[in-house]
């Protein structure tokens, strides 16, 4: 089942006529009235249950689509169905199905957390016994417990942060929708949010991330689109993703003791030796032949494998190589 459907997709932000030709937006995303392409005509399907990532470099359309989607813009062409409903036409419903943590939102800075949470709470009609139970656990959940009664004026950016997620969660959504949750947080504070995420969508709820944070996107989502000019330009598992750009296998080794780069390179398997630090990265066709390979002729050079480990392209890699590609491509 699907949780959220996009079809041929746009929005294009109209500029005042003293605009032109400057400030906001890319040359290759401004047309010749200085209007801004910022999502044009994407779609995508995503499962419930799964956790969505949208990637891309600044500018490349995430938070617009996000809004869209969330019925806060209305989209300049093209469908946005949340659970069969049309986001933008039943903007009512599509609410109390999400939860949402926006770019740059804040919480009620006069009021404290648990006021925001009652506030909230009160806000999608939860009953007030299961709206404090709600904030209670939430805010247990969330290391914010000692402090709700503190005027989140006074919270740091990390504990505001937490709170929006709190916030969201208030009303039990089917899905979240977070516009760069971790972006400027302590490794504590993102790892503290990074579980969260995890545990309410092994919970069921559908998440629909967008981040900048490479490792986080890598470990947490199922799939990943990466939009680049507001078009998306690849979409797969993170691990598909990677295998796209390798271009091949590799295994980095490290001795104890000399064995030599020439060695290595005459064994059969191996297409080629670079030197890394502390070691070689071998490079070769079939891991299982090669590890084999190697280590009988390590054994025989009397040398001690201090370290072995396959040698995987990173996300980060991916996402740079795709950007180039699809920049090279236009
Ligand atoms: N309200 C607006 N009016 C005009 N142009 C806008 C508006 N909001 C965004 N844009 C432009 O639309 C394009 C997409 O912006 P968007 O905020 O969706 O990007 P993003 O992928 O979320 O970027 P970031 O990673 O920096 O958050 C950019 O060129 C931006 O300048
Ligand atoms: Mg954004």
């Amino acid at each position: 089942m699907n949780a959220i459907v996009v079809e041929n997709l746009s929005k294009q932000y109209t500029l005042p006529k003293r605009s032109k030709g400057g400030g906001m937006g890319t040359k290759k995303t401004q047309n010749t009235q200085g209007n801004v392409q910022a999502v044009d005509s994407i779609g995508f399907k995503v499962k419930k249950g799964e956790i969505f990532g949208f990637l891309g470099p600044n500018g490349a359309g995430k938070t617009t689509t996000i809004r869209m989607m969330t019925g806060v813009l209305k989209p300049t062409a093209g469908k946005i169905k949340i659970f069969g409903l049309d986001a933008w036409k039943n903007q009512i419903a599509v609410k109390q199905v999400i939860g949402n943590v926006p770019e740059m939102a804040n919480t009620y800075l006069s009021f404290s957390g648990w006021q925001n949470l009652m506030f909230i709470g009160e806000l999608y009609g939860v009953s007030k016994e299961e709206r404090i139970k709600r904030a209670e656990n939430l805010l247990k959940r969330f290391d914010l417990y000692e402090k709700r009664d503190v005027k989140t004026k006074k919270y740091s950016k990390g504990m505001q942060q937490r709170l929006l997620l709190c916030m969201a969660l208030m009303s039990n959504p089917k899905i979240l929708f977070l516009d760069e949750p971790t972006s400027g947080l302590d490794v504590q504070s993102a790892k503290i949010i990074k579980q969260i995420i995890r545990e309410y969508n092994e919970r069921g709820v559908t998440i629909f991330l967008t981040t900048h944070d490479m490792e986080v996107a890598n470990e947490l989502c199922h799939r990943i689109a990466i939009i680049n000019h507001g078009k998306i330009i690849s979409l797969d598992t993170p691990d598909n993703i990677k295998r796209l750009i390798q271009e091949h296998q590799a295994i980095d080794i490290y001795f104890t003791n000399g064995v030599k780069r020439q060695d290595i390179e005459k064994l059969p398997t191996v297409k080629e030796v670079q030197e890394i630090k502390n070691g070689f990265r071998v490079i070769i066709e079939n891991i299982h032949d090669s590890i084999c390979e190697l280590v009988e002729f390590i054994k025989e050079s009397n040398a001690t494998i201090k370290n072995l480990n396959t040698h995987e392209p990173k996300l980060e890699e991916a996402f740079l190589k795709i950007i180039e590609r699809g920049s090279k491509n236009e």
